[in-house]
């Protein structure tokens, strides 16, 4: 997409949530802090997803103000400063100057004249929109200059009485993605698929967890990617029923199974996919039957997601397929619905099927509406990723079904007519995947 194209939809964005907070509001957005790795080294900065979605603008220490009709400007960017020394050191910066013509600002400052700037906004509030508890350091900054606006009402008339959260406003737009942000996903996507491939390919027996783990990362930012969007997880073995294993340490052994969680984050959007492949080998015949299992329950549940459905109906249709598939197998004793009622299938499946997927993994978006599970709707992105994982030391089960875990995980929009299996490329069939694992 074109950089012209790009600031368009920042500014659609921008329209339609002050639209939302009305003439008479103020909201204010902070930039995502920065974080210590140890010492003085700092976490490789990425911006708050909120605020990134209506400003498209990156650098730390900076806040966004929205006033819909403000005479000043509706749009205010305040950033930290050009600073020739400081930017040898650590990069260029947009500046005052940059924050209007690149970025769309009809006004900016710079960052150490917010507490001049934004009680001129307050003052003209009714209503303040502000994400507390997000930054304590910065709800004090602006606790204090609303509290003054609020001393200064009864002379002007006029001042805030309520303070909102914004980040209802701002989550509803995100759940519902636009073209643009679907094609960012697609390429995180199709990156993600080439790891993942390029992993059942390498895998081999007497290799560790880490050097997988090196081949999913490498594949991720040799293709444009600007890394993972969560810790890649590389679970061989027994490790596999750990659900976020990320110490990728072990020595993996040919004919384990390895689980690999691992999505790629791409222009800010991200990419969650698993897949459970046999290393260096085809898979055993107990392998097979618990993968069958779990890829029939991840295929039946996709299979009801349309416009209309509920997002709780991939999850409860999952449920039942890995429940009538492990009393196939003899892990669970009882009728079905016996099985479900006493939620003892929670020995082996102990998370949900779904989240919404977006900038964030576990993206924003309310699961419940009205005290119900939400109805989808075309442009929303869900995961389907159900599993079965064993304890290495559970002795309810016969000896050759432990230490095995199995997930399999796709990403599907929501279309007009029923659903698209975005990572549907990204091998799944055990003919598939024996193709890589065993060629
Ligand atoms: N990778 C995190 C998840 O699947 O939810
Ligand atoms: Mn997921
Ligand atoms: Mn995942």
């Amino acid at each position: 997409m074109s950089l012209d194209a790009k600031a368009d939809s920042f500014k659609t964005r921008r329209k339609h949530f002050m639209e939302r907070i009305a003439a008479g509001a103020t909201a204010i957005l902070p930039s995502a802090p920065v974080a210590i790795r140890s010492g003085d080294v700092e976490f490789i900065y990425r911006q708050d997803s909120d605020f990134y979605y209506l400003t498209g603008f990156a650098e730390p220490e900076s806040v966004a103000v929205f006033s819909p009709g403000h005479p000043d400007g509706e749009f205010v960017l305040f950033v930290r400063p050009r600073d020739r020394e400081r930017e040898t050191w650590t990069g260029r910066r947009a500046g005052i100057e940059g924050a209007m013509i690149d970025h769309g600002a009809d006004k900016a400052y710079t960052i150490d004249e917010l507490e001049k700037i934004l009680p001129r906004y307050l003052e003209k509030s009714e209503r303040v929109h502000y994400p507390l508890g997000l930054n304590e350091k910065f709800d004090e900054r602006v606790l204090k200059m609303v509290r003054w606006a609020q001393a200064m009402r009864p002379r002007l008339g006029v001042g805030p009485t309520v303070l909102i959260d914004p980040r209802d406003i701002i989550h509803e737009a995100r759940l519902m993605k636009e073209e643009a942000e679907i094609a960012a996903m697609r390429r995180a996507m199709e990156i993600s698929r080439e790891a993942h491939r390029q992993a059942m390919l390498k895998a081999r027996g007497g290799m560790k967890e880490w050097q997988i783990e090196a081949e999913v990362n490498y594949a991720f930012r040799s293709q444009g990617a600007a890394g993972p969007s969560y810790p890649t997880i590389i679970a061989s073995g027994p490790n596999a029923a750990t659900l976020h294993y990320i110490q990728n340490d072990r020595e993996m052994r040919t004919g384990e199974l390895l689980l690999i969680d691992a999505g790629a984050e791409y222009d800010y959007y991200a990419a969650d996919i698993t897949r459970t492949s046999p290393i260096g080998a085809k898979f055993t015949q107990l392998q097979r039957d618990l993968y069958q299992v779990v890829l029939d329950a991840q295929l039946k549940a996709i299979d009801v997601i349309k416009p209309g459905a509920r997002f709780d109906d991939p999850h409860n249709v999952a449920l039942r397929v890995l429940v009538d598939g492990m009393r196939g197998l003899g892990m669970l004793q009882g009728s079905a619905d016996e099985i479900l009622e006493s939620a003892s299938y929670r020995r082996f499946y102990m998370h949900r099927t779904s989240h919404w997927l977006g900038m964030d993994v576990h993206d924003v978006g309310l699961y419940r509406v009205g005290g119900a599970s939400r109805v989808l709707e075309p442009g929303m992105v869900l995961t389907v990723e159900p599993g079965l994982y064993i304890d290495r030391d559970d002795d309810t089960v016969p000896e050759s079904f432990r230490g095995i875990g199995i997930r399999i995980e796709d990403d599907i929009l929501v279309t007009a007519n029923g659903h698209e299996v975005m990572t549907a490329a990204t091998p799944k069939t055990i003919a598939d995947v024996e193709a890589l694992t065993a060629g």
